[in-house]
């Protein structure tokens, strides 16, 4: 298996030419989907949202399993709702900062914010709800942001992924900014993100099957059973004990390939999970969903 990704180097200079000479976003798009349908003739596009379980049956079947029976998520998105209808200490709500009452529009985002010029992830408008509200900051990656944002996203379920990169310098500059990150090598075993989810997804990397990008977003948060027991060894049993954000993820993916991992919610990583979301444009929210 090992070796598989050693050949992927050289494999992905090849066929990464095609992806990255695309000039626009939507045409970005068009050729990642067609890639991964191509790549993956059997399987659906909409089933995309499933992560690795799009892909191999024999892991769809167990996974549906925990996900019909009890799934481990479910008191974390509980916590979410309670946390989410919990007043200020100024008699506000969450709902006071959102459209539609924060209620099914996980699919909006991230998004490009005219007036700033940033990106306003969901977590990030979060914190800045609260921040707006005289309250303090959440942790970034795990525990009660996490457990928010899975309830926000599970009132988004069945919600198509819609980002848009509106025609502003400013926003597409961060979009080729995430996409840069999305295909740059990096670490010291010199992957990208896209040699393993695009170039190598349904291979095997140390007894790992990779995930294609596509739909790589839909369903976080998540709740890996990895960060339930490190969370567990730490004495934590709590409801979010096993949640993390799409931020979380990117870590330690970077971390897998020896890389340092950029700061939770900075430019760099927002503009990845803006670049990595919009490729997942026209699926449909199915977060929290279980992983290993
Ligand atoms: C050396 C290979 C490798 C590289 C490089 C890598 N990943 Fe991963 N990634 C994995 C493995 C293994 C998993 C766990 C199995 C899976 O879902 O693919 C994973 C999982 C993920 C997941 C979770 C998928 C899900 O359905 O829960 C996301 C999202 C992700 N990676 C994004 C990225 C991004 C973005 C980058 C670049 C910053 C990246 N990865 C780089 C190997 C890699």
């Amino acid at each position: 298996m090992k070796k598989i990704l050693l050949i992927a180097t050289a494999f992905s200079i090849a066929a990464g030419a095609p992806l990255l000479a695309m000039a626009s976003p939507s045409g970005d798009l068009q050729a990642f989907r067609s890639y991964f349908q191509k790549r993956f003739p059997n399987v659906k596009m909409a089933d995309f949202k499933d992560g690795i379980y799009s892909i191999d049956t024999a892991r769809r079947d167990a996974w549906l399993e925990f996900e019909d029976f009890a799934p481990a998520y479910e008191d974390g998105v509980a916590l979410g709702k309670e946390l989410f209808n919990k007043p200020f200490k100024n008699g506000k709500t969450y709902a006071s900062c959102f459209e539609n009452n924060g209620i099914g529009i996980r699919q909006n985002y991230p998004r490009f914010d005219a007036k700033s010029g940033k990106i306003v992830t969901l977590e990030g408008a979060i914190n800045k709800c609260r921040i707006d509200n005289g309250e303090e900051k959440l942790g970034w990656k795990k525990g009660k942001i996490a457990a928010i944002s899975a309830y926000m996203s599970f009132t988004s379920r069945g919600n198509k992924v819609d980002i848009k990169v509106p025609n502003d310098p400013r926003a597409l500059a961060i979009y080729e900014r995430g996409k840069r990150h999305f295909y740059a090598k990096r670490g010291q075993l010199n992957f990208s993100c896209a040699d393993c989810h695009v170039y190598q997804s349904g291979n095997m990397a140390r007894g790992n099957l990779l995930s294609p990008a596509i739909g790589h977003i839909t369903h976080f948060p998540v709740w890996r059973k990895k960060w339930a027991k490190k969370s567990e060894a730490k004495g934590k049993r709590g409801p979010t004990r096993g949640f993390g954000t799409i931020q979380r993820r990117y870590g330690g993916c970077n971390k897998q390939v020896r890389a340092k991992p950029f700061k939770a919610q900075k430019d760099e990583y927002n503009a990845l999970e803006y670049f990595h979301t919009y490729m997942s444009n026209g699926l449909e929210v199915n977060g929290p969903a279980l992983r290993q």
